[in-house]
């Protein structure tokens, strides 16, 4: 039987994946391809550490130039991530592949989100760039939206694709426990990073946003394009009024063509109790996708982690020998540069505001006049203390464009009667 040789670039959490299931499942795969994948070389910063899997000592080289320009290995697998946060060097390992006209497999969501459009530009005839496991670990979405979409146009896509932020949620609501508390929990556990800001802070959903909605709508959409928000500020009590108005509260990342324009956002969403994606908890992912022909479509998976991410790896490195068997490339991706990206202050929503005020007449009126002033229409109110001070009062709106939201909120934060605006989130509509 025919080899097809691999080089992988790191063995962290993704590489040590690639290197166990390729090993593991050999023959299985090799059945599937009609010839032995085998990781012929592995680049590590240092071959004498400790490591969860075992790779025999003369396959591991310091030597990345060698590997990248071996003759012998057309299928690159970059796993080395983005050390000091620094894309540089994932990027210039790529470019030297492809332009060897090799076929270059990652996971890195940064690298392909800061230098996607350079790297695929530098695909040759005969090379390819494949990318599944960066965009929601484990889950297929990549192929989906490549193959089994690819007669639709999708109208929407609305992802729970960051599993620290989903877990963090996830356990406050069950256990009733602060953010604060959660967060230092999951840092504890290992599920949680000890500088959580890339998680928690929503750029990590982000970068995957911009890679999926680049895909799906076929437009070169940047991480800069996308509206963030993170979790940070969202309280308990908020979890609590959520659920007794019939919501969960999810990080969403949110992805909508209107027109000639498309929405992209990243926030906080309270999500109907009866939506898919409300019973998506702990460390799970799910992407909701609405197709013009295919309706509502859900994937759930794990979004991250050395198995779950490895298996995307793994699926391209397969695909990629099919390739080079063949002789093929993967379809060229074309993008078109020409979409007018919605200004946050343009897109709807209802919303949920709470608002710490004193607790004496008049004062809900006050702010309802607000609301009112701003033409945003109150769909609902609660206020359940009576008597401290501060005390809480929730309004719910009904669907209103941001500019007017943030003039209401303007207004209601120079109330005298108003000590501020503990929350404010996003209420997605059935
Ligand atoms: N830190 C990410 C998450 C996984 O929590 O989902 C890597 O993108």
């Amino acid at each position: 039987m025919d080899v097809v040789k691999i080089g992988l670039l790191g063995l962290g959490n993704v590489g040590s994946g690639v290197w166990k299931i390729l090993n593991d499942n050999s023959d299985e795969i090799a059945t599937k391809v009609g010839a032995r994948l085998e990781i012929a070389r592995v680049l590590v910063h240092n071959p004498d550490k400790q490591r969860r899997v075992s790779v025999p000592r003369g396959v591991l080289t310091t030597d990345a130039e060698g590997v990248v320009s071996d003759p012998d290995i057309p299928i690159i697998v970059e796993a080395i991530g983005c050390p000091g946060q620094d894309t540089t060097l994932a990027r210039d390992y790529m470019l030297s592949a492809l332009r060897a006209g090799k076929h270059v497999i990652t996971a890195n969501k940064e690298v392909l989100a800061r230098h996607g459009r350079e790297l695929r530009s530098a695909v040759t005839d005969g090379g390819g760039l494949y990318y599944e496991g960066a965009v929601a670990g484990g889950i297929p979405v990549v192929k989906v939206f490549k193959e089994a979409l690819a007669g639709n146009r999708v109208l929407s896509i609305m992802g729970i694709i960051n599993g620290t932020t989903n877990y963090i949620l996830t356990r406050m609501s069950q256990e009733g426990s602060d953010f604060e508390e959660v967060l230092r929990m999951a840092q504890a556990l290992g599920y949680a990073e000890q500088d959580p800001a890339s998680d928690v802070d929503g750029h990590d959903a982000a970068y995957k946003l911009a890679l999926l909605a680049s895909i799906a709508f076929g437009h070169d959409i940047q991480v800069e394009d996308v509206f963030r928000e993170g979790i940070s500020r969202i309280k308990l009590e908020d979890l609590c009024y959520a659920a007794e108005l019939g919501y969960a509260v999810k990080l969403l990342a949110i992805a909508r063509r209107d027109g000639d324009s498309v929405e992209l956002a990243v926030h906080p969403t309270m999500i109907p109790h009866g939506h898919p994606l409300a019973s998506v908890g702990g460390a799970f992912n799910a992407v909701f996708i609405r197709g013009d022909a295919v309706g509502d479509l859900m994937l759930y998976g794990m979004g991250a982690g050395m198995m779950p991410t490895g298996s995307a790896v793994a699926a391209d490195c397969i695909d990629a020998a099919h390739n080079l068997i063949r002789r093929v490339s993967p379809p060229r991706e074309v993008r078109s540069n020409h979409v007018r990206v919605k200004p946050m202050d343009e897109m709807e929503s209802r919303y949920y505001v709470r608002v710490l005020v004193v607790d004496r007449p008049g004062v809900m009126a006050a702010i309802a006049s607000e609301f009112g002033r701003a033409q945003v229409s109150i769909e609902s109110l609660i206020q359940k203390g009576r008597g401290q001070d501060p005390v809480s009062v929730v309004f719910v709106t009904h669907r209103a464009c941001e500019r007017h939201m943030q003039d209401a909120l303007r207004g209601i934060r120079a109330l005298d009667v108003v000590h501020s605006i503990a929350s404010v989130i996003r209420v997605e509509a059935d």
